[in-house]
């Protein structure tokens, strides 16, 4: 099949987040099973054009009353594969630093810009002759796409055989803008009603790609449940319900060249199961990297997200005290909201033994955290996948999760008698809740060393594969493909 997937991040080039992380990876399994997929993103200031190649072409978006719009194209590729990407170029629209925002501030023209990136795409493929029988949109920066394509483009003979897939990464973020964005977006004011583009009198560009996708998922099957319900849904649990016919929920994978001990680049020492005595070396590093004592027998927990509400940071917030009261270090890696940095950066600054706090995003710091912490930690309030807890198992680095979404999926909570278990889990969002799974790991951690041991090798052996993804996204591809050419010879 030919796929064009669009996407606002793909890692390396741009990453805020998973979601960059899936674009880069997803693409490459889908091409090992021998589909024909590029890829289209923004060209970001960031994003240097030296090891780009620039192609002869312009595209002209039509940009409904802001009317006709100009991008540049370059081509490059996925790292270590043939996928090719396209970057669109308009310093006007990407020539900025952040991707969605600056200083904590969202760009406000951020309706625009994305609507651009989905107009642009659909031209894009028109210019290269390159005619998708998947265009397979991400989250709502490339929504529009399957509404452009059952609305402006129903007629068009071009994407006549053309089916659209939308994979939900985070509901929370909609695309939801000031009603005058029906007039940029320029696929007709009959389409701004409650059962499409319409919420609240305003435009919700996700509500308005899911009610015109072919088929949607989620990046695990617990969290397509749970945005059907009024406690994750966001608002748009009725509308997900009406249409969950065509919904999904397909476990995101792991990139394994990039976060597997054994070939991680950034760690002092490289080590797998059977020379597990490199997570020592690892540990020793990661506590001098943070300014902590060097003790190997101490418990380290690591932490490493956004920190917004979403990664339960309100809740380490108020178990952080109590918790300087045991045995323990912990470091944190993130940035986010003002008020989380502050917070964080002063308890560390008063418990300077014990908590280490790395305010700002870092690769390499979040690879070492991954290796030399015995312990990670992911409280969610919500998690549609969660990416780290994944990518430590395979460092034997045991998780803390909230049962939610694909936390959910992909931790089984310790159990000593039945002698199982790859992590630690809590169901109530509460700091009791916290407090009391972090208590009982850290006892684990001292009291039952072979248990915990046991549970690090059980963990590392785990895989999550990518190619596993990418085939059960290729049998929706073809649900959605075979009854579009069946229809060619009726
Ligand atoms: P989300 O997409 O909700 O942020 P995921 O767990 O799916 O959560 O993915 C987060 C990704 O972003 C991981 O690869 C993680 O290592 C990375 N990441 C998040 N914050 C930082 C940071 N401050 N520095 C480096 N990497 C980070
Ligand atoms: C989102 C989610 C995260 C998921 C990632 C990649 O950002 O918050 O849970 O892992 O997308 O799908």
């Amino acid at each position: 099949m030919n796929i064009l997937f669009v996407a606002s991040e793909v890692a390396p080039f741009a990453k805020t987040g998973g979601l960059g992380d899936v674009s880069g990876a997803l693409p490459k399994a889908l091409k090992k099973l021998g589909h024909e997929i590029k890829l289209v993103m923004p060209r970001y200031y960031d994003i240097k054009r030296d090891k780009l190649e620039k192609l002869p072409i312009s595209l002209g978006v039509d940009m409904g009353s802001l009317g006709e719009i100009w991008a540049g194209v370059y081509r490059g590729y996925l790292p270590k594969s043939k996928v090719e990407i396209y970057f669109l170029e308009h310093e006007g629209f990407f020539g900025r630093s952040g991707l969605y925002d600056e200083n904590g501030f969202a760009y406000d023209d951020n309706a625009i810009r994305f609507i651009f990136l989905s107009k642009a795409s659909l031209v894009l493929s028109k210019a290269l002759n390159f005619k998708p029988d998947i265009i397979h949109a991400n989250d709502w920066h490339s929504a529009s796409i399957p509404i452009l394509l059952k609305t402006l483009y129903l007629k068009d003979e071009f994407f006549k055989e053309t089916s659209s897939m939308l994979t939900i990464h985070n509901l929370q973020h909609q695309g939801n803008f000031d009603k005058s964005v029906m007039n940029i977006l320029s696929v007709g004011w009959e389409h701004f009603t409650p059962l499409k583009l319409e919420a609240m009198d305003r435009v919700n560009l996700l509500k308005g790609g899911i009610a015109f996708c072919d088929a949607f998922n989620t990046v695990s099957k617990k969290y397509s449940h749970e945005i059907q319900t009024s406690e994750f849904g966001f608002g748009l649990q009725e509308h997900i319900q009406a249409h969950s016919h065509k919904l999904f929920g397909i476990l995101n994978g792991v990139d394994y060249d990039e976060w597997s001990p054994a070939v991680d680049k950034y760690l002092v020492k490289n080590f797998d199961i059977d020379s597990f005595n490199g997570k020592e070396e690892c540990k020793k590093d990661l506590q001098k990297a943070f300014g902590l004592p060097v003790k190997a027998k101490t418990l380290l927990i690591g932490f490493v997200g956004r920190l917004v509400e979403q990664k339960g940071i309100g809740l380490i917030a108020s178990v952080i005290e109590g918790l300087m009261s045991f045995d323990i270090q912990i470091v944190m890696l993130g940035s986010g909201e003002k008020w989380a940095e502050g917070f964080f950066s002063e308890v560390a600054s008063r418990y300077h033994d014990k908590f280490g706090c790395y305010i700002g995003y870092n690769n390499k710091l979040a690879h070492k955290i991954e290796a030399g912490s015995d312990i990670f930690l992911m409280p969610s309030l919500f998690e549609p996948c969660g990416l780290n807890q994944i990518y430590s198992l395979r460092y034997g680095t045991l998780p803390i999760v909230r049962a939610t979404g694909g936390l959910d999926d992909t931790i089984e909570n310790y159990d000593k008698q039945k002698d199982k278990g790859n992590g630690f889990k809590f169901l109530f969002a509460t700091p009791d809740a916290l407090y009391h799974t972090i208590k009982w790991a850290v006892q684990t951690y001292y009291n039952e060393r072979d248990d915990f041991k046991m549970m690090q090798l059980r963990a590392m052996r785990e895989h999550f594969s990518w190619m596993d993804a990418a085939s059960k996204y290729e049998d929706i591809y073809k649900s959605l493909y075979y009854p579009k050419k069946i229809q060619r010879y009726k």
